[in-house]
Order: C-alpha cells, then structure tokens, then sequence
C-alpha cells in the first residue's frame, strides 16, 4: 500500500510518500524555523501563511522524489490535530483537493500517533510496549497493548517539557526552538546546580516548578550583579528535566511488564535523553526514532495511517474536519 501522506500541524510544511508502513520513498520538509526564529517562537498567522506558500511545491517534489504519479497513491493521509488551527487546515485542504481530484481514499491522524510510529522506521514494534512521548506540546506515557491501541498512563499537568526547554532557552538569552541549544550547550559543563526534580503522583509529569526555579536563579543573579554561567545552568536544568522523564518511564515499563520501551517527539532528539534511556532500558527492547524523525515531518504520519487502515480505525472522509485539540485517547 503506498501512502501520501501531509503534515502541517506547526511550522513544518511536510509531505511523504511511504510504501507498506515500513519503508520511505520520499519524505519532503520545509521549516519555518528562520522565519519564526525573529519572533522567539511559533506565530500562527505567520505560520499558516507560509504553509500556504509552500505546500504546493511540497507536495509535488514528493511525488516527483518517489518516482511515483498520483495514480500509484492508494491512501491519502493527513494530520488532523492537535496542532494550530490555521496550519492543519491547509493540509487537511491540500490533501482533501488531491484526493478528490484522484478519487483515493483519505484518512485523518493524529499528530502523536504519528510521532509514536515513527518508531516504526527503526524495526517492528513488540507489545505490550510503554512509549515516552515529549514534544513542545506533549510529555506523556502511553500503553499500547497492540496496534493503534492507545492508553494514556500518565502526562503533564502544567509545562511540556519541550516547552520548558524553550522557556528556559529564552530566558537564557538562547535562540529558538530551545531545546537543541540547550542540548549542545549542557554538553559543554557539569550539571552541579541544584534543580528540583518534580515528582508528581502515578505516571503524571509537571514542569513548571522546574522551569519557574531556573528563572528566579537567573532573576537573582541579575539583581546581585553575578556572573551567569549559561552552560552550567543549560546542563543542570536539563539533568532534572531528563531525570523525571526517566525515573516515571522505568516505573511504568515495569508496572506493565512492558517487552519495548520507546521514545517520541521532538525531544526525543536529545542526546542526553538517549544516553539515559540506552543506559536504564538494557532489559527491554528499545525503540528510538533516526534524528531527522524525531520532529515533526509527513513520513511518521504515513506509517500511523497504514497501522490504523491495519487496525480498521480508519475515519475516512471527504468531509475530515481540523482538530486543534484531538485526543489520542478517548
Ligand atoms: O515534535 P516537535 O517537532 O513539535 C511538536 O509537536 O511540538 O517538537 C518540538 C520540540 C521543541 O520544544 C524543541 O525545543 C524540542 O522539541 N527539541 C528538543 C531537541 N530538539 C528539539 N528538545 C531537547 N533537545 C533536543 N535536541
Ligand atoms: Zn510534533
């Protein structure tokens, strides 16, 4: 089965064309990031236009990369949420235009299921399986018992940690998004600041104590006229953020007897990050995505809609709406 596939949930234009949910035969990104980088963040009217400009030249390098012509696409899929309004609805459009113009099917997904099956590009997953989802709008831990069968076992009751990274990297004087600079800056000094590592109860997450702490450091430091070590502090912040995510996932792989333990999301690209997980996950299976699929791209979400085709969760529709806030889980 070949999919096309659309990704438009943030400041990424994506297309993809993927073959049996396994295997890439094209996977076209065009970031924003420059373009935001100006404004310190994501702004989504910006952000919106610029899929515009972008989606159509996208969309046919994808195909023209994959050596393939729509009449070879046998499913049309696309995020459908959660993600800003503005941006999914240009995908969704786009893709709705050509599957009606090439009578294929289409289907809607969502955009966590997405980074969950990226997962899939690195080998077949084995259940029952925990998988650590962290992005800049998400830290969760989710049970899956087989495919497309999502549970939410925990997640964040304030910050995500993605957004805390980037919180902490504005603060810091650092570019955006945060958490590569962060990532590289931590590398170059020892973590020896004192954090709190949240701990909430069951398998729940919580970052703003964190993140408020690091800030009235930085507050105080200013006031008394003290040097700010900005590597340090980078290092320190990210040893407790990376602490929880870990100490919450190994309690969970074992609660449930988990065989695989995998990573998702954008932050799941912190080599710190996979030097715990490599270091704590010896006895399961381990499953983290390639870097360049760690954050958002359309290829992860033909793979989840060939798994949810598979799992006869498919909502295909001509009259597929945007969600910004969808559920993974009812
Ligand atoms: O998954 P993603 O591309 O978009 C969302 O769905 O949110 O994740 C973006 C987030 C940003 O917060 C960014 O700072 C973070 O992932 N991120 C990282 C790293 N690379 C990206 N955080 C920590 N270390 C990294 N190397
Ligand atoms: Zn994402």
């Amino acid at each position: 089965m070949i999919v096309l596939a659309v990704e438009t949930s943030c400041d990424e234009t994506s297309v993809s064309v993927t073959q049996n949910g396994e295997t890439i035969l094209s996977n076209i990104v065009l970031s924003q990031i420059d373009i935001h980088q100006a404004f310190g963040g994501v702004v989504p009217e910006i952000a919106s236009r610029e899929h515009v400009k972008g989606i159509t030249i996208v969309f046919k390098e994808a195909l023209e990369s994959a050596g393939i012509k729509a009449e070879d696409v046998d499913l049309v899929a696309v995020t459908q949420g959660p993600g800003l309004i503005g941006s999914l609805l240009i995908g969704i459009n786009a893709a709705k235009a050509f599957a009606f113009a090439h009578q294929k099917p289409l289907v809607g997904v969502h955009h966590i299921a997405g980074h969950i099956y990226a997962n899939r590009l690195v080998g077949p997953m084995q259940f029952p399986l925990v998988c650590l989802v962290v992005s800049g709008g998400h830290t969760e831990l989710i049970l899956m018992r087989g495919h497309y069968q999502f549970e939410k076992l925990g997640e964040t009751q304030d910050d995500a940690v993605g957004e805390a990274y980037d919180k902490v990297a504005r603060v810091l004087g650092l570019g955006y998004p945060g958490g590569p600079e962060i990532d590289a800056l931590a590398a170059t000094a020892s973590p020896d600041i004192p954090m709190p590592v949240s701990m909430m109860d069951g398998y729940d997450f919580s970052y703003s104590g964190l993140k408020s702490h690091v800030i009235n450091l930085l507050n105080q430091k200013r006031m008394k006229g003290e040097a700010i070590d900005v590597a340090r502090l980078s290092a320190s912040f990210q040893h407790a953020a990376i602490e929880q995510l870990i100490i919450k996932s190994r309690a969970a792989v074992d609660a449930y007897g988990a065989k695989m333990f995998m990573v998702a999301g954008g932050v799941a690209a912190n080599k710190h990050l996979r030097q715990r997980v490599e270091r704590t996950f010896t006895d399961v299976a381990l499953r983290i995505p390639p870097f360049a699929y760690c954050t958002d791209n359309a290829a992860m979400i033909g793979i989840a809609a060939h798994y949810q085709v598979q799992a006869g969760h498919s909502t295909e529709s001509y009259a597929l709406k945007g969600h910004s806030r969808l559920k993974l889980t009812p």
